[in-house]
């Protein structure tokens, strides 16, 4: 089994992320920190247990990083896309569940000391938490195993701004700290994450289960996908951002990855928060990220699917 944390900004596709790595045998889930993002993080922390509750599962949630590290917050919530409290506005069965009284990046260097160099951290919010341990303990952040980041748009659009990807821009100073780091990261970006979607068809097939879970899963999930409809003019689907880094972690052979240096743009005017990579022929930059640049979407749909309910 593989060890894991979780960081989160629990969010409707994070929800489907815990719920994906919880049914996955192959992982072992250690915790799950919170951080700001699609709500605050008081919020994050509430919907995480919420869900560690309507799946029937108790794992320790650490709360963590309620604002960007130098800069009050220039990203706004995403309640447009995940409703007022990050779960389609739905209330959830409260959890009799406590967070630990502890800050997310003590839980994450306690890991990595009693196991080094076996522990990957999936992060599928911004990267407050992480850049703080990154600054704390440089040491610390080499010995996880690997680092998977929901993150960034290399070579395709952002989502939040023009250039920028929503966690990236979340704290674009914190992703600029981590990349800089020495740690093993790979980057599951739009560039793949826009490629796995999940259709209403799909999410109605879930009504005949009828299982508390799934009735959860399928109310939450159609108001995702409407707003992609509002916003994106999408077509009764949404993306699976979060899931696909969870599958990464589980198979990293659903990817293909390149070695890139990327940097973040920390004064661009129109591209504060994009993801650069260096994609010379003749780059003299030593890669620090291995960006995922292509999936395999019918396998990935497969295990998703065959695990979510
Ligand atoms: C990412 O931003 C958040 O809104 C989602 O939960 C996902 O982690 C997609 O850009
Ligand atoms: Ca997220």
């Amino acid at each position: 089994m593989k060890k894991i944390i979780i960081d989160v900004d629990t969010g409707i596709d994070d929800a489907l992320a815990i719920t994906f790595a919880n049914q996955s045998k192959e992982l072992e889930i250690l915790g799950i920190t919170t951080c700001f993002g699609n709500v605050s993080v008081e919020m994050a922390t509430e919907n995480t247990l919420a869900m560690l509750a309507a799946i029937g599962t108790e794992i320790p949630v650490i709360p963590g990083a309620s604002q960007p590290l130098f800069h009050p917050m220039i990203k706004e919530y995403s309640t447009h896309f995940h409703g007022d409290n990050g779960l389609a506005n739905k209330k959830l069965p409260e959890s009799t569940q406590e967070p630990l009284n502890l800050h997310a990046t003590q839980f994450m260097i306690e890991q990595v000391k009693k196991y080094p160099g076996e522990i990957t951290l999936v992060c599928l919010g911004s990267l407050t938490n992480l850049a703080f341990l990154t600054m704390q303990e440089p040491e610390i952040v080499t010995k996880f195993k690997k680092i998977v980041i929901m993150g960034g748009a290399v070579n395709v659009p952002g989502n939040n701004q023009m250039h920028a990807e929503a966690n990236i821009y979340a704290d674009p100073e914190a992703a600029s700290i981590v990349f800089k780091s020495d740690a093993n990261i790979t980057l599951v970006g739009l560039d793949v994450t826009t490629k796995v979607k999940l259709t209403l068809d799909e999410v109605n097939r879930w009504k005949e289960l009828n299982t508390p879970l799934a009735n959860i899963l399928r109310d939450i999930t159609t108001f995702y996908i409407e707003s992609y409809n509002r916003s994106h003019g999408a077509f009764n689907y949404c993306y699976l951002h979060d899931p696909l880094a969870i599958a990464v972690t589980i198979d990293p052979e659903l990817v293909d990855t390149k070695p890139m240096y990327i940097q973040v743009d920390l004064e661009g005017h129109y591209s504060y928060g994009r993801t650069v990579a260096d994609l010379r022929i003749r780059s003299n930059k030593k890669p620090n990220v291995n960006v995922c640049t292509a999936v395999n979407v019918s396998k990935f749909t497969e295990l998703f699917l065959k695990r979510i309910v």
